[in-house]
């Protein structure tokens, strides 16, 4: 069985080949998750909302997400890991390197993902040069929720398009080997797919990224308020495995996301 790393990665961006990506929390849903062909396990700080029952990502701990990373870490057999960096928790370039040596030596992340662009250029360098794989993640930033006064989609004018598009080049530059876009206009992902040469995955952000992330428990129907992109795939299949099947090939066969369905 062949491991997915970077490389591999980049080379289904190359080949056109949509990469499938989803959230993943525990050792259980791991097996399940690779099982159904799904590329890069996301442990991402959603884990607040839904296994917490928080309200927003905030809550969450480095500790909490080493956690649950080394849960999915041991049973990985073949996927990409990636594990977020908390709120606050890479609010300068020493602590930005003291969380992700945690994800990595305690929770055996492969990567770790942070939000923000700009600001966010000299720590993904440092990281960078600390042989530390490092994800971006622009458009809707659900650690900003508070500062954006809601989860909306982002990058609707002109100004803010191409500052987004500006910040996707310059993490590209300054390290990060993969990105995330979060609820962004279909147009504009697919000209920031395009432009980057790192692997760029969309969630709310249409079709044309080069692969698809979401969280796993609004994919099987679990979420009591989902966001409008997302898609119950337990309807239509009625098993867990069955509907992460039907998710791993709607994203590879790029029927998903049909149409972009956008926050305002
Ligand atoms: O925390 C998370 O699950 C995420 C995805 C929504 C991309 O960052």
């Amino acid at each position: 069985m062949s491991q997915i790393n970077i490389q591999t990665l980049l080379g289904m961006k190359q080949d056109g080949e949509k990469i499938a990506m989803l959230t993943c929390y525990d050792a259980g849903f791991t097996p399940l998750l690779e099982q159904a062909g799904v590329d890069v396990l996301l442990v991402g700080d959603s884990l607040g909302m839904v296994i917490q029952g928080h309200g927003t990502t905030l809550p969450v701990t480095v500790e909490q997400i080493v956690y649950h990373c080394a849960c999915v870490s041991r049973a990985r057999q073949r996927s990409f890991v990636i594990a977020d960096l908390p709120f606050l928790s890479y609010y300068d370039e020493a602590s930005a390197l003291r969380s992700a040596a945690q994800l990595m030596q305690q929770g055996g992340a492969q990567m770790v993902k942070l939000e923000g662009g700009e600001g966010q250029l000299a720590r993904v360098a440092n990281l960078a040069a600390h042989g530390v794989p490092v994800c971006g993640h622009l458009g809707l930033q659900p650690q900003l929720v508070h500062q954006l006064g809601g989860y909306r989609t982002q990058g609707k004018d002109v100004d803010s398009a191409e500052r987004m598009q500006r910040e996707a080049r310059l993490l590209e530059s300054a390290g990060a080997q993969m990105l995330v876009l979060e609820c962004v206009p279909a147009a504009l992902a697919a000209r920031i797919s395009q432009a980057l040469s790192i692997p760029v995955i969309g969630i709310g952000a249409g079709p044309d990224c080069d692969g698809q992330v979401l969280v796993l428990y609004d994919v099987l129907g679990i979420t009591s308020a989902p966001p409008p992109f997302a898609k119950d795939f337990m309807q239509a299949t009625g098993t867990i495995p069955a509907a992460l099947k039907a998710y791993v090939k709607a994203v590879r066969q790029g029927q998903f996301p049909a149409t972009a369905k956008a926050r305002t």
